[in-house]
């Protein structure tokens, strides 16, 4: 079916590349239950998201080579919708969707080996769905049941992530524009919870950080959020240098940094920003030290990011920077470790930098898309990692394109230990900002919330 429907669109895209013959099949979430008669609350699969704009649960997508959609979706059920809420129904899918056919989902058992008979392969998204791989299993043998009357049963079972991932991994307009309006609730969110943190400390209360967590969940769900895009981190002094670390009740005090790593998820779409800030608002001379350091790597790190470059780039941009940084301030001492090139040589840095720059964003926080260029996916070299010692085999990062979208996030985490000055200890910094790669370099789309020093200062005061 043609159609000016973004979905139904990429609905033929993925067709056009199952083959003739090829069938494609895509679950949404499954419902979990959190305890007794209460669920988590749902979240669609971006797979089937992506495909369908279809957020009900208990649905599935089947894509065929010649082009036609299938969904199975919940029956209408008038005593199931007054307690669950509305359907849309098989009969309305169609109309609603664009797809060319739709079930109950009650047959899908029924369907799936017909639809599967007389194709050569099928394809599915692999490791997702839990059960989904016999599922799958369970149609074929149905089918193989009647190949001595003819039917042909598909020969080959292929992964759809291989084409799902490609097609996500750059971003359209529609796509980059919810993003941006994603990261702009994230951004207002930040600034509340900097000046909540500020005006409750001034007036002597008793600040917590859960306090500053309900702060970004008000904004997020003001802008139109329908959740946050992952758990937010709000962590309090020392609790900034455990990295996954999540919002719980340590106090916020004067002179200590908080660091906040959170986003909201807008229509299906994720931001993620992490800035660090004074609790009250005024950063010390060792702590403006080491977040001026962690800002200019990230600058380093956007000013290395635009098409043509390699995925890889901003983080050895920001490596470079924050390395001399660290031999400059005093982190690392030049007579143990050497120059700034023996410090990346042999991942000295690794100490107070263990993570990477970055990461895909888009309907994931951690999106899909591969790391490695695909046209050079051949050329393997082998390096040995200094310090694990362990040979790694290397492939050629991922050459940027415009309307990929990723995250720039340098950070800095001082935990104490022998040799390291204590002026720095427990400091943990990350700035966080989102980025969409374009042909001179790349827009950033999370700087609503300010990032120099004087300007969080300033923002705090008011
Ligand atoms: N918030 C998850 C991350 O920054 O990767
Ligand atoms: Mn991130
Ligand atoms: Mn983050």
């Amino acid at each position: 079916m043609s159609s000016n429907n973004i979905y139904a669109q990429r609905r033929a895209r993925v067709a056009a590349q199952l083959g003739e013959d090829g069938i494609a099949i895509i679950p949404t979430a499954p419902e979990r239950p959190r305890n007794r008669d209460s669920d988590f609350l749902f979240r669609h699969d971006s797979y089937f998201y992506y495909l369908t704009g279809f957020a009900e649960p208990k649905a599935w997508l089947v894509i065929t080579g010649d082009g036609r959609s299938t969904l199975f979706c919940a029956p209408k059920d008038l005593e199931r919708e007054i307690w669950d809420g509305f359907r849309l129904g098989p009969q309305a899918a169609p109309a609603a969707l664009s797809v060319d056919a739709a079930y109950s989902v009650d047959e899908l058992d029924a369907q799936l080996p017909k639809l599967l008979e007389n194709r050569d392969a099928v394809w599915y998204p692999f490791a997702i769905h839990e059960g989904l791989e016999s599922r799958v299993g369970g149609w074929l043998n149905q089918v193989r049941a009647r190949v001595r009357y003819g039917a042909l049963c598909p020969e080959q079972q292929r992964d759809l992530c291989a084409i799902l991932d490609e097609m996500r991994l750059v971003k359209d307009a529609g796509e980059q524009d919810t993003m941006r309006r994603a990261a702009q609730i994230s951004a207002r969110a930040h600034i509340r919870a900097m000046r909540l943190s500020a005006k409750m400390l001034r007036e002597g209360q008793d600040v917590r950080e859960y306090h500053l967590d309900a702060e970004l969940l008000h904004e997020f769900r003001l802008g139109g959020s329908q959740y946050p895009a992952y758990g937010s981190i709000v962590a309090a002094g020392a609790n900034a240098c455990v990295l996954h670390y999540r919002a719980d009740v340590a106090p916020v005090r004067k002179g200590e940094l908080v660091l906040i790593d959170a986003g909201c998820e807008l229509d299906g779409y994720a931001s993620d920003i992490t800035r660090t800030f004074p609790a009250d608002g005024k950063f010390s001379g060792p702590q403006r030290a080491l977040y001026d350091l962690v800002l200019a790597s990230q600058d380093a790190a956007v000013a290395a990011t635009r098409a043509g470059a390699r995925f890889t780039d901003p983080h050895e941009a920001t490596v470079k920077v924050l390395a001399q940084g660290m031999l400059d301030v005093g982190l690392l001492d030049a007579n143990k470790v050497g120059s700034v090139e023996d410090v990346i040589e042999k991942r000295a840095y690794f100490q107070f930098y263990m993570h990477r720059t970055g990461h895909w964003l888009g309907m994931d926080v951690h999106d899909c898309g591969s790391y490695v260029e695909p046209s050079e996916v051949g050329e393997v070299s082998e390096r040995k990692d200094p310090l694990s010692g362990e040979v790694i085999k290397n492939r050629p990062s991922r050459v940027l394109q415009p309307g990929m979208v990723l995250t720039i996030e340098p950070g800095l985490y001082v935990r104490p230990a022998e040799g390291v000055p204590e002026k720095f200890h427990n400091i943990g910094i990350r700035i966080e900002d989102d980025a969409i790669v374009t042909a001179e370099g790349c827009e950033l789309i999370s700087r609503g919330v300010p990032v120099k020093a004087d300007e969080i200062e300033a923002l705090m005061r008011a």
